[in-house]
């Protein structure tokens, strides 16, 4: 055909991070039919659903069966209760209602807000980071060299910020490190971008794994970001939601484009225009989630994983291994001596058919760690600790 490629898919690699991980698990496989592979690789709910989240999303479906109850598009934005429930619920009225955009899931709008930017806008992105960032920013046609930041032991995972880049992505707790940024940080980095006229995306998908009441869930619990942050959150790790899909970001009245045009405006232009909003049913789910008495069981669901982190890192640490993360976020974050990502993750697939993340998927800062997800069932973690107490690289 006549078509030509989008020339920036040859700007990322043939295949996102884990399809590759799955490719070579498959080729482990043939290799190992026999294999017992315990998989702590990509970052997926394993847990059921809470039974009312269930009831409340089968009511919804049946409603819509009914002459009265039947419901076509629903608002660009989003369910009203649902956009009410996580202003109060997760952000305890920090945020307008009619500041949140209900979404499918961070995922779709970190990829949609390259919408809202000029083609020569400089990002930044921590390194390693989640490949998210940057993958859809050059897919978007964007070009420039993305600034990368390191995030290392050594800086205590806290980057140098670079006074270059229009807009910083950040996200606390880090997806892979584990590592969840400090009151003290954010306020830097903040003050750092008003100083810069920098924009802040903030990832805080996994926001409901810190458990540090130090250690701020979302960035508007910091005065003034309100006046340089967008922040994206999610319902997939918070309540499994992940195949369900359902998320949001947050637009605050106070940002302005350079020429002044409100970033609001904008937004809700370009998600009524190649969005139809997050399905009814998630929504019924999502409003379910955040019900008082409902979110309190929640918590059991983010207790659970937290209680396989800790099981995991012990088992590391009694290996000798540096390692991060894993207290108040869902991945463990393993330093490897002297082994690149990918060779540690063969190691660990050959001799304990443990399933993990090579860190330098996530940037050149995370070659020589493997990332550890805590989603899994207990049953499987206490396997896999078992099976660590031999291991050796
Ligand atoms: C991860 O494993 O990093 C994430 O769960 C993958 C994703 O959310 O796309």
């Amino acid at each position: 055909m006549r078509v030509k490629r989008n020339p920036s898919i040859s700007n990322i690699s043939p295949r996102y991070l884990f399809p590759e991980i799955q490719q070579q698990t498959h080729t482990f496989l043939q290799r190992h039919p026999q294999a017992d592979l315990i998989d702590l690789g990509i970052g997926d709910t394993t847990l059921p659903l809470p039974s009312f989240v269930a009831q409340k999303m089968s009511e919804k479906a049946a409603s819509l069966a009914t002459t009265a109850g039947y419901q076509g598009y629903g608002p660009p934005q989003g369910s009203p209760e649902l956009q009410k429930k996580i202003a109060e619920q997760l952000y305890h009225g920090c945020v307008d209602p009619e500041e949140i955009f209900i979404s499918d899931g961070a995922k779709c709008d970190i990829g949609r807000l390259h919408y809202l930017f000029g083609p020569d806008t400089a990002i930044a992105v921590q390194d390693p980071a989640y490949p998210v960032y940057g993958e859809t920013y050059l897919l978007s046609g964007k070009s420039l060299p993305i600034d990368l930041m390191p995030c290392l032991p050594e800086n205590d995972f806290f980057p140098t910020l670079p006074p270059a880049a229009d807009i910083i992505y950040f996200c606390s707790p880090n997806n892979p490190t584990g590592i969840a940024a400090t009151k003290k940080q954010l306020e830097e980095l903040i003050a750092f971008a008003r100083d810069h006229d920098i924009l802040i995306i903030f990832d805080a998908a996994y926001s409901c794994f810190i458990q540090d009441p130090q250690l701020p869930q979302s960035i508007y619990e910091i005065e003034e970001a309100r006046h340089v942050a967008i922040e994206v959150g999610s319902f997939s790790k918070i309540a499994g939601f992940t195949g369900l899909r359902l998320g949001w970001t947050v637009v605050p009245k106070e940002l302005r484009f350079h020429d002044g045009t409100p970033v609001a405006q904008d937004w809700k232009r370009i998600v009524s225009t190649c969005f139809n909003g997050a399905s009814l049913l998630s929504q019924s789910g999502g409003i379910a989630v955040l019900e008082d008495h409902a979110f309190l069981e929640i918590q059991q669901l983010t207790d659970y994983y937290l209680k396989n982190g800790m099981l995991l890192k012990k088992a590391f640490c009694a290996l000798g291994f540096e390692t991060y993360g894993g207290e108040n976020a869902p991945y463990v974050w393993v330093k490897l001596p002297e082994k690149t990502s990918w060779q540690g993750f063969h190691a660990f697939l050959e001799k304990t058919r443990i399933v993990s993340v090579p860190g330098s998927g996530f940037g050149p800062a995370g070659e020589g760690f493997l990332r550890f997800s805590s989603f899994a069932n207990r049953s499987a973690v206490e396997k896999a600790v078992e099976r660590l107490k031999s291991f050796s690289l």
